[in-house]
């Protein structure tokens, strides 16, 4: 396969060591990646990691079912028991379950939460209209932390008002900046090594403070008889008046617990971490990058708020799913705005089998398959000479025809995808509706300047710099619920 040249023994490790920061290294990858067609094999010592990002290559990776498998770096975000990081054969069972608490039932019946909680976020949002820049990642992710604890909790954490959301957010930023480090440090891949480093002790505090906080905050809901018990009735699927309301993520692994012995109190805590920090800090970190995108593109940002004012122009109004339906400029901004930035920029399968790319390249069994998601997503041959710049048009339904649906897979794709796709969707545009309709964003940041790291989720290290400013009042009245 291509890549660079392999030192003996040590293989590529030399790459790695040159660099100290995940920054440096993630940005080294990058660029062998810009070097060398797909795929690429890179020998850390004795793992073969094979780097993929042609779409058709990508398309047989993700669908075949020798590739359900995560890689060992899943394990070191210590939810090995959650859908998110289970090993395959226990994977499919969770899967097929925990679908239902995503699936448009429940997401129907979440929309007027959704609606309340992006009111809440833009009257925050008010401190902010002071002509001076600010990063507005924090309360964009406050605000995601509510909806998606809400939809698969049921419960109301009110992150946003509330000291809980900063300490949380703390917690996660350290968290994932460490393990992020462990990735891109093999000799800290063995459990017995890193047990032994001051890292591995913060790592476990990390864990039990966030697991203190969500307990504290389930005991003042009075959540935790529930779980104490690890045995579910399915009274917590019956509304007060008897009839059935549909199942969130919490309900679900109630009913998973009352006939799978394996469902441990543990395995339902990193379920529920899991769920949590997949369906959170992706949708947050996608709209503040998505507003900071319309900042430092006026003319973009002026036909999404053209669209926006057309579809559900009275602020006082709720934003329905026929209205969401509707955003269809706002929707390729915001698969544009993924194209460039995606939340995940690589996933790593380990194949249990040999995997045929085509007549030059098998992939041997036990290998590390990384999709190179940000690669193909940023390929001149794909996206043409200007890959690099910020252009709906490139989702103009004839633009996107002409492409492989391989080629743009934020979300991933085939048989272990995404499983929040649609309820990102959902929490994203009605997010994005609320903010729009209330304020004009601008920066003075430009594409050249925006940087990179990788913290599992790929975040801008200028942070998303915006200044905002309050839109004509008079024209659509205050904004809040009906
Ligand atoms: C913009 C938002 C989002 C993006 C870009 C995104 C991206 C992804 C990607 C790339 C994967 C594949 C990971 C891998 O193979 O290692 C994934 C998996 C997953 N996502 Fe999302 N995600 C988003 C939102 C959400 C939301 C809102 C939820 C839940 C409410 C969610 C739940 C999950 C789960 C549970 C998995 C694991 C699926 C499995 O292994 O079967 N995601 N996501």
């Amino acid at each position: 396969m291509n890549g660079p040249p392999a030192l003996p023994l040590i293989g590529h490790l030399y790459i790695m060591v040159k660099f100290t920061t995940t920054e440096a290294i993630f940005h080294n990858l990058r660029t062998i990646g810009d070097k060398y067609p797909s795929p690429i094999c890179i020998h850390v010592g004795p793992l073969v990691h094979v780097f993929l990002f042609n779409p058709e290559e990508l398309q047989i990776m993700l669908n075949s079912p020798n590739c359900l498998n995560k890689s060992l770096h899943y394990s070191f975000l210590r939810v090995d028991l959650g859908v998110f990081a289970s090993p395959g054969h226990i994977w499919k069972g969770q899967r097929k379950l925990l679908n239902l608490s995503l699936g448009p039932a429940i997401l129907n019946s979440s929309i007027t939460m959704f609606n309340e909680k992006s009111a809440i976020l833009v009257n925050q949002f008010e401190k902010y209209a002071d002509g001076i820049e600010h990063n507005i990642y924090r309360d964009i992710a406050k605000c995601a932390l509510d909806i998606i604890y809400y939809t698969a909790l049921g419960l109301d954490f009110d992150m946003q008002r509330t000291d809980a959301g900063d300490y949380y957010l703390n917690l996660q930023d350290e968290f994932m900046d460490l393990i992020a480090k462990r990735m891109f440090s093999p000799s800290l891949y063995p459990e017995f090594i890193y047990q032994m480093t001051k890292s591995y002790k913060r790592e476990q505090e990390m864990i039990n403070e966030a697991r203190q906080l969500t307990d504290r905050i389930m005991q003042e809901r009075k959540v935790n008889e529930r779980l104490s018990t690890e045995q579910f009735s399915n009274e917590s699927v019956k509304t007060d008046i008897g009839r059935k309301k549909p199942m969130n993520f919490l309900d679900s692994l109630s009913k998973l617990a009352q006939y799978n012995e394996d469902l441990t109190r543990e395995a339902i805590l990193q379920q529920v971490d899991t769920i949590i920090f997949a369906g959170s800090d992706t949708t947050a970190t996608t709209v503040s990058t998505f507003l900071l995108m319309l900042a430092i593109h006026p003319d973009v940002q002026e036909q999404v708020y053209q669209e926006v004012m057309q579809v559900c122009p009275d602020k006082t109004q709720s934003v329905t799913l026929e209205d969401i339906s509707k955003l269809t400029y706002t929707e390729m901004a915001c698969k544009e705005t993924m194209r460039l930035f995606p939340a995940a920029p690589i996933i790593a399968r380990v194949s249990n089998e040999d995997i045929k790319l085509d007549d030059r390249n098998t992939i041997p069994a036990n290998s590390m398959i990384i999709g190179a998601i940000y690669q193909v997503q940023r390929d001149p041959k794909i996206w043409g000479p200007n890959a690099h710049l910020f252009n709906p048009d490139n989702f103009l339904p004839e633009n996107a025809a002409l492409r492989h649906p391989y080629a743009f897979i934020p979300f991933s794709a085939g048989i272990r995808n995404c499983m929040g796709t649609r309820y990102a969707w959902l929490v994203m545009k009605v997010v994005i509706v609320y903010l729009i309709r209330k304020y004009r964003f601008k920066t003075s940041l430009d594409m050249n300047s925006l940087n990179f790291k990788y913290s599992i989720i790929m975040k801008i290290t200028n942070g998303c710099l915006v200044s905002l400013e309050k839109r004509d009042e008079s024209v659509v009245g205050e904004c809040g619920m009906k």
